[in-house]
């Protein structure tokens, strides 16, 4: 493996563009070595836009390439399993957007590739490697809300271009896979637990893709996700945690940055703990990592094929009660 990190992206997408490549910056000891779009030119203006050395047209001249040493995939969700795939043969450590496909036999088909490789492939949840989630971990461990119980989150923001990704089904949107899955990964951390059962009610647009939805995934013990999620409200996230002595609440729980805020309260109201925990992008700690583990320096942590499973199965089992109208098991 080279140093720098020599990475590749496919497609000139949005996220790239706002989280990844800030993140590939502020993190040191990569470059953003090629990126390749459906179009030359497109890729050429956004190779110079971004500072990314390279541009080409068609994914498998990144794939192709020897000097590549990582792929970063933040393609429509339907096709991260046909370039994850393809990448992870390529010998390639493999960053995929989340969620790490459009459906659980697609996922499965993924990590057992990545499985019988042995390759490193990470669902780009960048939560797990920030310093917010390490107060959250001692907050939980330490009790000061006692044993959590119900995690809540409400998240809205309006998509208003007819094209957009999230807005069509053959591409695998859908406020569910969009961002359905940060809670779900959150809670199944929190109550290191897989999912049992879900129930969901969404809102759907013209090509079957829920553009609302909330529900309630359940977990042993009555423990519980409650969720509201859409692309057609104001701007709003907001999670909380629920223990029997108090409340954590979080302003930003999936991307931290130097003003989201970590509030710890007792159930007599009383604040005693109002923080922050992080600076620069949200990409950098988990891009860092992955640098880390390419040079031999660090174990792997939070990969694809230990946490892509549980996210995978909960995805499936609240989409498939929000179109039957049913409790579904997992
Ligand atoms: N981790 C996060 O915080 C985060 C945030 C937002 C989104 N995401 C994930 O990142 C992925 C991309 O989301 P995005 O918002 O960045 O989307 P986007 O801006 O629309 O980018 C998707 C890219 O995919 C390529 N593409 C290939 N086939 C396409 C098709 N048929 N229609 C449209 N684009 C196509 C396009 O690049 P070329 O035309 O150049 O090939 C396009 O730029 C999704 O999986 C999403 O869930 C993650």
């Amino acid at each position: 493996v080279t140093e720098p990190i020599r990475w590749g992206i496919l497609g000139t997408a949005g996220i790239a563009r706002r989280s990844f490549s800030p993140g590939l910056r502020a993190a040191g000891g990569g470059r953003a070595y090629v990126v390749a779009g459906r179009d030359l030119e497109s890729a050429r203006a956004y190779a110079e836009r971004n500072e990314i050395e390279q541009a080409r047209q068609g994914y498998e001249s990144v794939i192709d390439d020897d000097d590549v040493d990582a792929v970063y995939v933040p393609l429509p969700n339907e096709l991260h399993a046909e370039w994850t795939i393809a990448a992870l043969r390529a010998g390639k450590a493999v960053l995929c957007e989340k969620p790490l496909c459009a459906t659980l036999a697609q996922t499965l088909e993924v990590l057992r590739e990545a499985e019988e490789r042995a390759g490193l492939l990470w669902e780009a949840f960048v939560w797990p490697f920030r310093g917010q989630t390490r107060r959250l971990e001692e907050i939980v461990t330490t009790g000061e809300i006692g044993e959590p119980r119900e995690v809540q989150c409400s998240w809205h923001f309006t998509v208003t271009e007819a094209n957009n990704i999230r807005l069509s089904r053959e591409l695998g949107g859908g406020a569910l896979r969009d961002i359905g899955c940060y809670p779900i990964s959150l809670a199944r951390w929190l109550f290191q637990a897989a999912s049992v059962g879900g129930i969901a009610q969404a809102a759907w647009n013209e090509s079957g893709v829920d553009i609302e939805m909330a529900g309630v995934l359940s977990f042993s013990g009555e423990r519980r996700l409650v969720f509201g999620l859409g692309f057609r409200g104001p701007e709003e996230q907001i999670t909380r945690v629920l223990g029997p002595e108090g409340e954590i609440i979080l302003t930003a729980a999936y991307h931290s940055s130097a003003t989201s805020l970590l509030e710890v309260r007792r159930n007599d109201g009383t604040v005693i703990d109002r923080s922050t925990h992080d600076a620069g992008p949200s990409f950098s700690d988990a891009i860092r990592h992955i640098h880390r583990v390419l040079h031999g320096e660090e174990a792997p942590r939070h990969l694809a094929v230990d946490e892509a499973p549980g996210n995978a199965v909960a995805i499936d089992l609240l989409d498939r009660s929000a179109r039957s109208g049913c409790f579904e098991r997992a």
